[in-house]
């Protein structure tokens, strides 16, 4: 499979960003029967490092953080490894996809708790109501408000545009509970593809603060670390674009 930096069953122990080294344990998968979940895709890793380094910038000292299409759970692992101050995090992927996620988080638990972070794994499914996930979150007992919104390689599919864009609008756009930004993070595998996306978010409601286009040697700045037996590969493209919507 292309564009896995990791795939089936491997674990992930180190990860290094600017210089400075974090460790963290995280597993991916090889079941059958998860889509692209199991796997880390490199705009995660990229959206981590991003974010790692915008912390003058970015402000998420006592952010509760929302993650769509999570996958493995490496970017909340990761943020909360090199512990930025964040509060809260959601973890959330199609229910049919939260297996890893949801060991990863307890493999975790240790090091969520030396955080202080609080720590929920829920579905979530572009494009649902955003009234329903509060009151799918009110019912496991947490009346926490989204601040922020992250995620990493989820626009790959044209069919996930409109479910994807209504998912920010509404988060971005709710009258009670208003988050304050999204952070989406995509490899640019299929130009035309990304393009569409940016063009329907430029072409809403939200606005888009910062579309940046990474330089090629975006791979020299990270590395993480993984046990023996993983197949490591390179990006398929060598630009990662990181969109900051309002
Ligand atoms: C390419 S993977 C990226 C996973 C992870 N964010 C990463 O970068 O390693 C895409 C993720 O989006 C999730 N996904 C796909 N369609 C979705 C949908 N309609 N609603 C929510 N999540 C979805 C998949 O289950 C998968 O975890």
């Amino acid at each position: 499979m292309v564009g896995h930096p990791c795939v089936g069953g491997q674990r992930v122990q180190f990860w290094r960003y600017s210089g400075n080294d974090t460790r963290f344990s995280l597993t991916t998968s090889d079941d059958e029967s998860l889509l692209t979940s199991g796997a880390l895709w490199f705009g995660s890793h990229y959206l981590a490092h991003y974010i790692a380094n915008q912390t003058a910038n970015l402000d998420f000292s006592g952010k509760t953080v929302l993650e769509i299409g999570t996958g493995t759970g490496f970017v909340g692992i990761a943020l909360a490894a090199i512990d930025i101050g964040i509060r809260r995090i959601i973890f959330t992927d199609l229910e049919s996809q939260l297996s890893t996620v949801i060991a990863n988080v307890e493999l975790n638990k240790e090091l969520f708790a030396r955080s202080n972070i609080e720590v929920v794994v829920m579905p979530y499914s572009f494009g649902q109501s955003v009234g329903d996930f509060y009151r799918a979150l009110m019912s496991k007992g947490f009346d926490w408000t989204v601040d922020v919104i992250i995620g990493a390689d989820i626009a790959y599919d044209v069919s996930l545009h409109d479910p994807l864009y209504q998912t920010l609008e509404q988060f971005l756009r709710n009258e009670q509970k208003p988050a304050k930004l999204a952070i989406i993070c995509e490899e640019m595998r299929w130009k035309d593809i990304y393009n569409w996306f940016f063009e329907l978010i430029t072409g809403g409601n939200l606005r888009l603060k910062l579309h940046e286009q990474v330089a090629d040697e975006f791979a020299a700045k990270f590395t993480v670390e993984i046990s023996d037996s993983c197949t490591s590969s390179n990006p398929t493209s060598s630009k990662m674009y990181v969109s900051i919507l309002e």
